[in-house]
């Protein structure tokens, strides 16, 4: 039987591992940070997704040694000029918790009408010295209050277009089917298992 074929995740997000690996099967050895040994915190300084996603995966590749793909998303909110964007997990400023980013969005836009928004995710794949990006993106809107329990981040105020409930009253399958990681994930996905293997 031919070895796995080991590749770094740079995350140390259980469930982001989790669904990858189921995905990916067992001829991939897909390795966390932790599990490399990679303890840093890896500085995310670029003014774009794709951006902080290759310098994420560059700094494994260059350091480690391994093939190498690391993700970045935001929520880009068309009347705020696309913030809060790349700065999605650190809006509310340093140390805050989504409560708090999702209280100033919704702050910040307690009078705009025009409620559009979208959600992207970037992935860059590092593999030898080919470098390549996935993208994926749902459209949607900002709701005036929060609404539903699951998810994370800004779930409970996002209702994807061509829904009735906010990311947050859905299930993770139903999420996973039509939002932003999950297509960027298909993509990459798709990529590795017909062009890679
Ligand atoms: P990350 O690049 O996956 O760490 O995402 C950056 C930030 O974007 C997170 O801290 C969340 O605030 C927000 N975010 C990312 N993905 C989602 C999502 O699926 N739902 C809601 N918020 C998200």
């Amino acid at each position: 039987m031919t070895q796995p074929r080991k590749i770094v995740f740079a995350t140390n997000n259980a469930h982001k591992l989790h669904e990858i690996r189921e995905i990916m099967g067992p001829q991939w050895h897909v390795m966390s940070l932790a599990d490399i040994g990679c303890h840093e915190d890896i500085p995310e300084t670029a003014t774009t997704l794709a951006g902080n996603a290759e310098i994420k995966a560059r700094y494994i590749k260059d350091r480690y040694g391994y093939d190498c793909f690391a993700d970045d998303t935001g929520l880009l909110v068309d009347a705020l000029d696309g913030a809060p964007g790349v700065y999605s997990a650190r809006y509310a400023g340093p140390g805050h918790d989504s409560e708090a980013n999702m209280a100033l969005l919704l702050k910040n836009m307690a009078d705009v009408k025009e409620r559009s928004a979208h959600f992207s995710t970037v992935i860059c794949l590092v593999t030898g010295s080919d470098v390549r990006f996935f993208e994926g993106r749902v459209d949607g809107t900002i709701t005036t209050e929060r609404s539903g329990s699951s998810g994370f981040g800004y779930d409970p105020v996002f209702r994807p277009d061509g829904s009735d409930v906010t990311f947050a009253e859905m299930t993770d399958s139903e999420k996973n089917a039509i939002s932003h990681r999950g297509r960027a994930t298909r993509k990459l996905i798709e990529y590795l298992l017909t062009t890679l293997q």
